[in-house]
């Protein structure tokens, strides 16, 4: 038998989890898992911040950057770092930001070089992320600055030389420190919620087309039995039926005599031209359907 856990029980166990994790008491208390290694805890602490905390010890060149590019980047990127198809352009856009289409790129938009170390050694190659060595990585950092004019060709990457590199936007960037809301919370003598009133809208859609009115149609059922039982045939003439709005052609059958074409209809057909089944063929049809069908067609001329 299953036991339903008090869901009160279950958050405590939940807060308790939270604050056992962030102490890390007692690993082992559950009865699995165990705790992270030292090892561990390094494969995910990969991130390297703006002032460069975090950067591996390492070198890499522009020079050497090249190569590496063209093996493993430039297929995607293009060998100017223009991008190639769809795949982002990693160089340009200088200029760009207050335009329609801003071209956002490393160096036109990026705050901070660390961000380009960080992607690349995270996430790229695109289908082999995290396969570069560090020195790879400094490499192509370097590299992908060099295509955006921002270093030299002889410029080598480090930990050291990393706090050189600033990035031209990087200024347009700040912390923003506005509170997440202006208004502090009423808790006595608030304002009567009716009294308050929307001042501005998220822009309403645009309103949907709205379908053309029926045209108002005296015959109701005549149209609707034509439609579901005649058209099928009279609507583009098949097999000899005199065509829908054909004013000749039923001007000419009329001379038969309204009755005529009544039975003719209900009780089928064979005439000049071909075949008139008895009701369209849809037998369920009652005579006064049919008829109203015949009037309609008849008043469409
Ligand atoms: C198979 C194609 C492919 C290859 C090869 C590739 N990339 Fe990428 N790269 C991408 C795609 C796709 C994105 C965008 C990913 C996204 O937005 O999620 C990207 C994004 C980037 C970005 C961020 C661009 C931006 O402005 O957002 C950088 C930097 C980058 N790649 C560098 C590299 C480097 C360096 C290499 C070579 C080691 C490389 N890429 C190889 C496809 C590729
Ligand atoms: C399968 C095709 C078909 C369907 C469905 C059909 N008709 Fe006809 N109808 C014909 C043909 C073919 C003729 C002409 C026969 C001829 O004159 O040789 C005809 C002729 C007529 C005529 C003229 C009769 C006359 O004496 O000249 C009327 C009225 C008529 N149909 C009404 C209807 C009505 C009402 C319906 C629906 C309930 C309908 N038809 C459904 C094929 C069809």
């Amino acid at each position: 038998m299953q036991m339903a856990v008090c869901p009160m029980f279950r958050l405590a166990s939940f807060l308790f989890l939270m604050s056992s994790l962030s102490v890390s008491a007692e690993p082992g208390y559950y009865g699995y898992g165990k705790p992270a290694s030292a090892e561990e805890v390094a494969g995910w602490d990969i991130d390297v911040r703006p002032d460069g905390l975090g950067l591996p010890d390492g070198s890499g060149s522009v020079e050497d950057g090249e190569w590496i590019y063209e093996e493993q980047c430039a297929e995607c990127h293009g060998s100017f770092g223009e991008g190639v198809g769809r795949y982002p352009a990693l160089a340009g856009g200088e200029g760009t930001l207050t335009d329609d289409r801003p071209h956002r790129t490393v160096g036109s938009y990026w705050p901070h070089a660390s961000t380009l170390w960080d992607y690349i050694h995270r996430a790229m190659p695109y289908t082999a992320p995290e396969s570069l060595e560090d020195d790879e990585v400094y490499a192509l950092t370097a590299y992908v600055l060099y295509l955006n004019d921002l270093v030299e060709d002889d410029f080598v990457l480090d930990r050291e030389s990393f706090k050189d590199v600033v990035l031209p936007n990087n200024r347009s960037f700040f912390r923003d420190d506005r509170p997440d809301t202006s208004n502090t919370r009423c808790m006595e003598n608030c304002k009567d919620p009716s009294s308050i009133v929307i001042t501005s809208m998220v822009a309403a859609p645009p309103p949907v087309q709205a379908a053309p009115e029926p045209v108002a149609v005296a015959n109701e059922t005549g149209l609707a039995t034509y439609r579901k039982a005649c058209a099928l045939c009279h609507d583009g003439g098949i097999g000899g039926a005199p065509t829908l709005g054909d004013a000749e052609a039923w001007a000419q059958r009329q001379k038969k005599g309204i009755s005529t074409l009544m039975a003719n209809a209900i009780n089928g057909f064979q005439g000049e031209d071909g075949v008139m089944p008895p009701k369209g063929g849809f037998l369920a049809l009652s005579n006064e359907e049919v008829e109203a069908a015949v009037n309609y067609m008849l008043e469409q001329n």
